[in-house]
């Protein structure tokens, strides 16, 4: 017999095969883009833990917007994200899609070297064009056709605060103008707090916030029958109950757990509960390593000392008795908790109770 590839894709930034959970968001979208300038779900931050899948609803997202013709243009992460869209994308899409360009490419190939799509771009779009200007007009060439632009940034958090700004104000002449674009940025949850103190984010700060909660546990379960009925293979009722159990919710567990299920099953047609079961040791160690190492790495020593001080209960901690056991005030502590609570590293649970956020955190903190 031959293997069969394995459906689940435990990776970042990986769409997976069979999205589950989302489908609220995406309809409200589509809406929004039906609805015309002005609809408050055209202008969207979405915000979550990591692995919590904000890269997938990005890429979701975009792929609903390009089912309706619209041109979207995914922002480079980190630095040098303006000269990348000044000097790069905006003039490549411009080349391509404006009936003028056509014209003073076939001119301009004349006199300049040709053969480079390099130069043809930049003898039609040259340099001195500002983002603000070829947007605008990228944005009339797509309402010509009856769409609209949609600009999309992953890691808002990583973004220079300067091309923020700079690309705001853009968008914002064009929102203005009731023409007819879309943002849509995620990012993790305290990076977006903190871009959103800062001046010249003010568009991001109108920007209709979407937190991604964890998925549940019906979603997971049909998403791991789904995904391995799919890839010609059957997961037990018990077998994909478990899996549900052992990923919390979590979109990267659930690839991870079915990944490793998968694997355990080796050539039998039907992934069992025991197969499941087998991959915790792992699932744990895995989310230690990918998960919970980077998510702690920014954390200060306090909050640090919080967690592991919570990391001795079973369930919820009381953050009375979490204060004792540091030996610091109610009030210090509470400041503490709620830190902790802005990263989403912990969650309230019920009266003077907190509990820890992200699954297996508690078994990664008691092992160092
Ligand atoms: N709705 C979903 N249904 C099924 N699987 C999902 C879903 N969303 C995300 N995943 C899976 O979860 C994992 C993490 O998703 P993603 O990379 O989008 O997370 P993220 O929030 O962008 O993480 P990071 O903060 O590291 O950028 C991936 O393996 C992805 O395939
Ligand atoms: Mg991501």
């Amino acid at each position: 017999m031959t293997r069969r590839g394995n459906p689940f894709r435990p990776s970042f930034g990986a769409s997976p095969r069979v999205v589950v959970g989302r489908g609220d968001l995406l309809d409200e979208f589509d809406v929004a883009l039906d609805e015309g300038p002005g609809s408050p779900m055209r202008s969207i931050l979405v915000s979550g833990a990591r692995g919590m899948g904000k890269t997938v609803v990005l890429n979701e997202l975009e792929e609903r917007a390009r089912t309706r013709g619209w041109h979207v243009l995914r922002l480079p992460e980190g630095p040098g994200l303006l000269a990348e869209l000044e000097r790069t994308l905006l003039p490549a899409r411009l080349a391509e899609h404006d009936p003028g360009a056509e014209q003073r490419r076939v001119t301009g190939a004349g006199i300049g070297p040709v053969g480079s799509v390099s130069t043809e771009i930049s003898q039609t779009y040259p340099a001195s064009q500002s983002v603000g200007s070829m947007l605008e007009r990228l944005t009339e060439i797509a309402e010509s056709h009856g769409t609209g632009v949609l600009l999309t940034l992953d890691e808002v958090q990583a973004a220079p605060i300067d091309d923020v700004a700079r690309l705001a104000s853009a968008y914002q002449h064009l929102l203005r103008d009731e023409r007819e674009v879309a943002f849509v940025g995620a990012g993790l949850p305290v990076g977006i707090g903190t871009l959103l103190d800062q001046q010249g984010s003010t568009f991001l700060r109108r920007a209709e916030r979407v937190d991604l909660t964890p998925l549940r546990h019906d979603e997971v379960r049909d998403a791991a029958v789904r995904t391995v009925r799919e890839a010609g293979r059957v997961i037990s009722p018990e077998g994909a109950e478990r899996l549900s159990e052992i990923a919390h919710g979590y979109p990267y567990l659930l690839q991870l757990v079915g990944y490793q299920a998968w694997r355990a099953a080796g050539d039998d047609e039907v992934i069992t509960a025991t197969d499941v079961g087998t991959t915790l040791p792992l699932v744990v160690d895995r989310m230690s390593r990918l998960v919970h190492t980077p998510a702690l790495r920014q954390v200060p020593q306090g909050q640090l000392d919080y967690l592991r001080a919570m990391a001795a209960d079973d369930g919820p901690s009381s953050t009375g008795e979490v204060a004792a056991r540091l030996g610091v005030s109610k009030q210090h502590g509470n400041v503490v908790r709620s830190r902790l609570i802005d990263r989403e590293l912990i969650a309230p649970a019920g009266h003077g109770l907190v509990d820890v956020a992200l699954p297996y955190l508690r078994e990664h903190l008691r092992r160092g």
